[in-house]
């Protein structure tokens, strides 16, 4: 039990998710109490919040959400905090963890050692440990200030940090540093102060070369240190000098109490900067961060050469509900982007997400603010996107959804996203949020007849999103039916119609109830019920002729030329009336039209909806079998 409470305690510091019980159980409830006993929690607030005395209690605006009156109560007696309006409340540990973003564990040390509580010690085992290590931290500190003054020595790397915009005030902001290129110079340097070497490869900065023995693990690199969440130097980034250097960068492999993935670079200082503005941003390198902070935007972190993690996540949370990730315009970094979206999902809690800025292809945050200054920056961070919708554009930027199992696919991966959120209420959200940003998608347009239907692609934003309106196969099917049975239809009925034009007085109701999708048919009919209604005389010669005259001599001729090649008593209804014959093909057609009013709707609906279920639905009237 020793081995994991001394890591948990020391080893990492700034762990996301500290075993609240195990420290408990450390420091025992009874030192926890007294501690909280000795913390006037009226003055601890009071740093922060202009607080007022109301009887017993001490009142403020909270400082948790935005409030003109105050509904934040603080109380010694009870030696809580409470907000009447948010709902935010705790002790004096939850409030320094809440505004100073501490851990509890680091809470617990800062309010002991402000009431002079002494907390006891761990184990003689974890002790010895901590003092090891303890002398640990001051081997990388000498590594760290020994850096810093070869960098003073080396014209080369003042000559690189010039070409890179940095000055000597920079360098020294950051503790930039230098590993000299001669062979071995750490080792030498720091073996003079008597650390042995154990110790410096304990600290990473020693190699063993199973031929050549210890070597320096950095070498004429530029040298980045990397601190803790205290600020003290855990490890170190290092970059090739050389543009060909490979690898660019090599960051000190994890040790004892540097982990890269529960660490980011520069947070110790962006943490207070960032609970003040309650912003932080994610930049992808080192230079980057240097950039940013040096451009007004101090609450800015890198991660350490990995993918964003969750316990990395958790750290950024404490500090701001909405960090903002600053990526690449490229490829990269639109992949990371995704990347980093998706993980973020398990871990989004109400309130908490996550916002993603991407930098003009081909720049980083460096060269942005290089090139263009910080208010080039600051627009691109303004314009940060919600997570949501970068997940959206993920999944459909520059894809072309014509088809609809390419539609279906898309819904099943958004419903994919969706599963992979804990927060129930959350992955509600996303649904819908989802489900809204496919109809709007695909609702947004419909080609005209004869216009060519268009690719779906939007711009990056995921706006001007063009979708077609049904695939040309699937068009081209509706059109070959529509221009098939039903023509032969109309067609039937209008040489019936010449035949026996008393039919129009017989079934003007049938008739009237028709349409012909041939605008000279249809033309033919209206003209036959208007005679009818009119209570003209309707026989077979005298209508030819009248239709001529009426300009309709073109229907007449085709229907004409159409019964010399095909009788019209063809087919089965030989020896059936023409009555008979009329009222038939008459249901037929009007069969035909409903079928067709049907399947354009659930065209309609296909395309708003995208769902299997109503594709299948538009399949099934269309009479499509195969995936045409
Ligand atoms: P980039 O390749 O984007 O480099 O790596 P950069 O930050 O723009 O660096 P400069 O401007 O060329 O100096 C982004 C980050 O990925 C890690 C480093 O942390 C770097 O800052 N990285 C990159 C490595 O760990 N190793 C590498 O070889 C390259
Ligand atoms: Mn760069």
């Amino acid at each position: 039990m020793s081995g994991s409470a001394h890591r948990n305690r020391c080893g990492n510091p700034r762990r996301a998710r500290p075993n609240l019980l195990k420290y408990a159980m450390r420091y025992g409830p009874n030192l926890l109490e007294e501690i909280l006993r000795r913390t006037d929690i009226v003055q601890l607030v009071g740093r922060r919040v202009k607080l007022t005395r109301r009887g017993q209690a001490f009142w403020g605006c909270c400082p948790f959400h935005a409030e003109k009156s105050p509904s934040f109560k603080v109380e010694n007696s009870r030696r809580t905090y409470k907000c009447f309006g948010c709902g935010k409340g705790g002790d004096a540990f939850r409030w320094l963890m809440e505004t100073e973003g501490l851990s509890f564990p680091e809470s617990v040390e800062r309010l002991a050692g402000e009431a002079g509580v002494e907390l006891p010690k761990w184990t003689a085992e974890d002790e010895a440990r901590e003092e090891k290590k303890k002398s640990l931290y001051d081997v990388i500190e000498a590594a760290a200030a020994f850096f810093e003054a070869q960098l003073l020595e080396s014209r080369e790397a003042k000559e690189y940090l010039k070409g890179r915009g940095l000055d000597a005030a920079a360098a020294k902001r950051f503790r930039l540093g230098y590993a000299p290129a001669a062979g071995n110079a750490l080792i030498a340097h720091l073996t003079a102060k008597n650390i042995v070497q154990d110790d410096l490869i304990a600290a990473g900065l020693v190699r063993l070369d199973p031929e050549r023995g210890a070597r320096d693990f950095f070498f004429n690199r530029l040298m980045f240190p990397i601190t803790d969440g205290r600020g003290r130097v855990v490890a170190f980034g290092g970059r090739g000098m050389s543009p060909d250097a490979k690898p660019k960068y090599i960051n000190t492999g994890e040790t004892e109490f540097f982990s890269k993935g529960r660490l980011l670079y520069n947070f110790a200082t962006a943490r207070p900067a960032g609970l003040k503005a309650q912003t932080i941003i994610v930049a992808e390198g080192y230079m980057d961060v240097i950039a940013l902070v040096r451009a007004g935007f101090e609450a800015a972190v890198a991660p350490l050469g990995t993918a964003l993690t969750e316990d990395q996540l958790d750290l950024l949370w404490r500090v701001a509900p909405e960090p903002v990730m600053a990526f690449d315009g490229d490829e990269a970094g639109l992949r990371a982007a995704q990347r980093a979206a998706r993980l973020a999902l398990p871990a989004l809690k109400p309130g908490r997400s996550l916002r993603f800025a991407f930098v003009p292809p081909g720049e980083d945050p460096d060269s942005l603010i290089r090139s263009q200054g910080a208010s080039a920056m600051k627009a691109v961070l303004d314009a940060a996107l919600p997570l949501a919708q970068v997940l959206w554009r993920g999944e459909t930027e520059g894809k072309d959804f014509s088809t609809p199992e390419r539609r279906a696919g898309l819904e099943r991966s958004l419903a994919d996203i969706v599963s992979l959120i804990s927060d129930g209420k959350i992955a509600d959200y996303y649904r819908r949020d989802f489900e809204q940003r496919v109809f709007e998608a695909f609702k947004r347009r419909t080609p005209h007849a004869g216009e060519r239907a268009r690719p779906w692609k939007g711009d990056r934003a995921g706006r001007g999103y063009q979708p077609e309106s049904v695939s040309p196969a699937v068009k081209a099917s509706l059109l070959a039916r529509r221009g098939g049975a039903k023509r032969v239809k109309e067609t039937e009925l209008g040489r019936l119609l010449l035949e026996d034009p008393e039919i129009a007085c017989r079934h003007g109701e049938m008739l009237a109830a028709l349409q012909f999708s041939d605008p000279l048919l249809d033309r033919l009919r209206q003209e036959l019920l208007n005679l009818a209604a009119s209570g003209s005389r309707l026989e077979k010669g005298g209508l030819e002729n009248h239709l001529v005259r009426a300009g309709m001599a073109e229907v007449v001729e085709r229907l004409r030329a159409q019964g010399a090649r095909s009788p019209a008593d063809e087919g089965t209804d030989f020896g059936e009336d023409t009555d008979a014959r009329f009222l038939r093909a008459a249901a037929q057609l009007r069969d035909m039209a409903e079928l067709a009013l049907e399947r354009s709707r659930a065209l309609e609906r296909f395309k708003n909806e995208a769902t299997e279920e109503s594709w299948l639905e538009a399949r099934r009237l269309l009479g499509i079998r195969s995936e045409d």
